[in-house]
Parts: structure tokens; C-alpha cells; sequence
């Protein structure tokens, strides 16, 4: 599937039952030539409204995170980052995503890594890591260390919605960036 395809497939998605409820379908943005690839859980209330990801408080968060590193949900290239989510559509009262809802819709996010072709993946948060890397081991156990997705490179943080209610954690996600960094070889800009 080209862009087009798989967005038009995503926009008609009746895989699961998420698509009832749902106000818009949550693509994902950014550059598709950007060398960075976000992954989030799911769309909340405002995401379900606006069709957009990471549009709410903790969306907030990730772009001053994302600025922290000389890059935005505008940038292009070295600059730019994709950043989309495990699920397309909003779970009612953002209940955890269910094992199947992730199923169906992990073909979305693994044929978007597949156009994208990133040269870094973070996976944010719980769902995020364990629905890309196949495992139930805690974030608290999988940072720190370079995991592979479709032979890219992956590194595991904790979602910003947590880190705005622990904020004593955001040290952490601070390393987790800097190895980011690291990883994709490409240097702080001060
Ligand atoms: N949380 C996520 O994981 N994704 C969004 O798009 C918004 C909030």
C-alpha cells in the first residue's frame, strides 16, 4: 500500500469496534521523510475531535521534548519526526487498548514504518513498547538499551501523559532522548 491507500484504509478502518464510537480516525503527521518515527498509545477525547495526534496537554509535553532535541512535528528530514499511534481510534473513556484492537491495527503502524523508513523508532509508553518490540517486560526494564522494529533502531521511553503526572521520572526520559540521539548519530545542537 502507498500513502494514499493506507490512508484511505485507515480513514474506512471496521476492524475492531473502536470504529462505532469514534469521531475521525487518528493518522498520524509529521514529515514521511523525516528520520525519526514517535509512537504513542492511542488518541484521547481531543485527538478522537481533531483527527490529529498528541493535540492534548501531553501532546504539549512531547513538542517541548521533541524542541529539547532541535526537532518538530513541522520539521523536515533531521528535523522532522512522524509520529503516529499503536491505534488509529479513540477506546471509549481511553480504556486501555485491547490485545485485539492492537492486533488489527498493528499492520497501520508497521506498513507506516515500512514508508517512512526511519532511522530512529521511540516507542512511548507501555502499549507503545510492548505492541512494537512483542513483549511483556516493563518500560522500566527494556530503557536504556537499543531494541530492533523491522531492523530499525529502537529506543523505549515512558509516555508523556505519565511523565506529567511523575514529573520526578522526566530525568529519565531525558537520558532516554539523549540516547536517541546517540543512536541516530546526530548531534545536540546548543
Ligand atoms: N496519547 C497518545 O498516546 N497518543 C495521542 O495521540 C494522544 C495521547
Amino acid at each position: 500500500m502507498d500513502w494514499p491507500a493506507l490512508r484511505e484504509a485507515v480513514a474506512n478502518c471496521q476492524a475492531c469496534g473502536l470504529c462505532e464510537k469514534r469521531k475521525n480516525t487518528v493518522f498520524g503527521t509529521g514529515s514521511v521523510q523525516a528520520d525519526w518515527f514517535i509512537v504513542g498509545e492511542a488518541p484521547g477525547e481531543n485527538e478522537d475531535l481533531q483527527g490529529e495526534p498528541f493535540v492534548g496537554a501531553a501532546g504539549q509535553l512531547l513538542d517541548n521534548m521533541l524542541r529539547a532535541v532541535g526537532r518538530s512535528r513541522s520539521g523536515e528530514g533531521t528535523q522532522g519526526v512522524f509520529i503516529s499511534n499503536v491505534l488509529k481510534c479513540r477506546p471509549p473513556a481511553n480504556r486501555n487498548p485491547q490485545p485485539a484492537e492492537v492486533a488489527q491495527c498493528a499492520p497501520y503502524l508497521a506498513r507506516q514504518v515500512a514508508l517512512v523508513q526511519p532511522k530512529l523508532i521511540i516507542a512511548m509508553g507501555r502499549f507503545a513498547v510492548q505492541s512494537v518490540l512483542q513483549t511483556n517486560e516493563p518500560i522500566g526494564k527494556l530503557r536504556g538499551q537499543v531494541h530492533r522494529y523491522q531492523g530499525v533502531p529502537v529506543i523505549v521511553t515512558y509516555h508523556p501523559a505519565y511523565l506529567l503526572r511523575t514529573p520526578s521520572d522526566k530525568a529519565k526520559a531525558w537520558a532516554d532522548l539523549c540516547l536517541a540521539m546517540e543512536t541516530a548519530n546526530t548531534p545536540l545542537r546548543r
